[in-house]
């Protein structure tokens, strides 16, 4: 895998039940994080990671991300008129000119392995990355998929995203067994999907970023229905151990899990604090004169 990394993976097509009744018509990866959607972090750290194939598993109620991504002439045109360069710039920068976008449909809702073999036609067999939107890792350095690619490539390896979690937390994760995990990365000997606490394996659990290689399409297409009664990326994952190296890589960097009501305040906390202005609404809200 030591190809430089050309196209990212989003896998949207999830329902985002903890966020209705918005996400009854708002994509969840269109909620926002102050000014920008979920998706448009995800999408900047691809961009930054070298990607310029965008593939989006989406369903047919996610129509709002094809639009966000589209070019919106009459939007830009107004605001050019009416000299408003900053928005103009703003509406123009979701996506870089070199950048494009590929969408395809997960017709049915069968878990995440299967979404992401889903891109399967898109990504034939070259190493590529997924990108879990709800996952959203903020970094002063280079961005997580970044650190990930780099690693990868100098490796010739696949690399998945990992930190610890309460040993409480490990039935919502899958959860690595690696080698010298005490350091950056180590080579993972065993992974399973959301294992009671009892049963895990250690309580470093997977987070929503993947440097993969094409090979493990064929080892998706293998893959019958585990945890949840979904086909599991994990149970993919776990094949592709006895074939080649996998590492777990801890990642330099803040996640938010954004696909829980806790995690997106706490992410929009966090930017909002970096803002001079908003930093002293917070303060005020919080010291409740706001
Ligand atoms: C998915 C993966 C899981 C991983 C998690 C990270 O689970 O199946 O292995 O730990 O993302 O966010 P989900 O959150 O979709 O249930």
């Amino acid at each position: 895998m030591s190809q430089a990394l050309r196209k990212v993976v989003f896998p949207v097509a999830g329902l985002g039940t903890r966020f209705l009744p918005a996400s009854k018509v708002v994509a969840k990866e269109m909620l926002p994080v102050l000014d920008k959607p979920l998706i448009q972090y995800a999408v900047d750290e691809a961009v930054e990671a070298g990607a310029d194939t965008l593939v989006f598993v989406t369903n047919r109620y996610k129509h709002a991300i094809a639009d966000y991504f589209d070019t919106a002439f009459e939007l830009e045109h107004k605001l050019e008129r009416a000299g408003k360069r900053d928005l103009l710039a703003a509406v123009r920068g979701v996506l870089p000119a070199h950048v494009r976008c590929v969408f395809v449909t997960q017709a049915e809702a069968l878990g995440l392995g299967h979404a992401v073999l889903c891109a399967k036609p898109v990504i034939g067999d070259e190493p590529f990355g997924v990108i879990l939107p709800d996952d959203l890792i903020w970094n002063r350095g280079k961005g997580a998929l970044r650190q990930m690619a780099e690693f990868a490539a100098a490796e010739n390896a696949a690399a998945i995203a990992v930190e610890e979690v309460p040993r409480s937390d490990t039935h919502k994760y899958g959860i690595v067994d690696a080698a010298a995990i005490d350091q950056r990365a180590g080579v993972i000997r065993h992974v399973v999907e959301k294992p009671k606490p009892e049963e895990a394996p250690s309580n470093l659990a997977i987070v929503g970023r993947y440097v993969l290689p094409g090979r493990i399409f064929g080892l998706l297409e293998q893959t019958r229905p585990g945890a949840g009664g979904e086909i599991q990326l994990t149970d993919g994952i776990a094949a592709l151990l006895a074939e080649q190296k996998v590492y777990a890589y801890r990642f330099e960097g803040t996640r938010f899990d954004c696909g829980s009501k806790p995690g997106l305040v706490k992410a929009t906390l966090h930017f909002a604090l970096q803002d001079p202005a908003l930093a002293q609404v917070v303060r005020e809200v919080v010291a409740g004169e706001g």
